[in-house]
């Protein structure tokens, strides 16, 4: 074969190969979300008087197995914004709830609903799962939707934004859908 036949025929396979496998590029496509929202959901503890501003109650004390408030309760009703002020116009509601459960760390079990009634969104978000809270970012799976969010699935990236003690907690929430309909 010639030289140039040569080079001509390793250009046309590399062309080739190209299209036959397309793995690649198909990876790429899965991990690019078809929508993403980022919030901030704001998480003020009730302490006894604060019922006016309170959104988040602690139903079941930590017991005594571990001192990381293993099973303590909580449920929250808290406000959603899109930048990290407390007092921004709300966009949703996170609705859920929370338990700690690992003995030797503070780590929670976590599960929230976005709940979206406004111009803009109509319908929920639910995310659920393990809260490694000494983890900079937790991945959470976001495992379903309603409305404008409908079977969606996708991965919420969770960051502790700000945490002031027993009485106001920020969550950063990255959240990230790659099934849209
Ligand atoms: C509730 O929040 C508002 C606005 O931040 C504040 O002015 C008020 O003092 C708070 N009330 C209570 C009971 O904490
Ligand atoms: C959603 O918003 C509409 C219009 O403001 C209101 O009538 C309705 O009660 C709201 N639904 C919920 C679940 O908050």
């Amino acid at each position: 074969m010639s030289p140039k036949f040569c080079s001509l025929l390793f250009i046309l396979l590399v062309i080739i190969s190209s299209f036959i496998n397309p793995s690649q590029s198909r990876k790429y496509q899965k991990h690019k979300p078809c929508k993403r929202l980022v919030l901030y959901m704001h998480d003020v503890m009730f302490d006894g008087h604060n019922t006016a501003n309170a959104t988040d109650a602690i139903i079941a004390n930590p017991t005594k197995l571990s001192s990381y408030k293993f099973g303590e309760f909580a449920v929250y009703d808290d406000p959603v914004t899109v930048d990290d002020n407390l007092l921004s116009p709300p966009v949703a509601r996170a609705q859920g709830f929370y338990f700690y459960d690992m003995k030797t760390t503070y780590n929670a079990w976590l599960a929230v609903s976005l709940v979206f009634n406004s111009t803009e969104h109509k319908g929920t978000i639910t995310f659920l799962g393990a809260d490694m809270m000494d983890d900079a970012t937790r991945d959470i799976p976001v495992v379903g939707g309603t409305g404008d969010f409908f079977m969606t699935r996708g991965i919420a990236t969770v960051s502790t934004d700000l945490f002031q003690g027993a009485s106001y907690f920020r969550l950063k929430m990255d959240v990230k859908l790659y099934e849209c309909y």
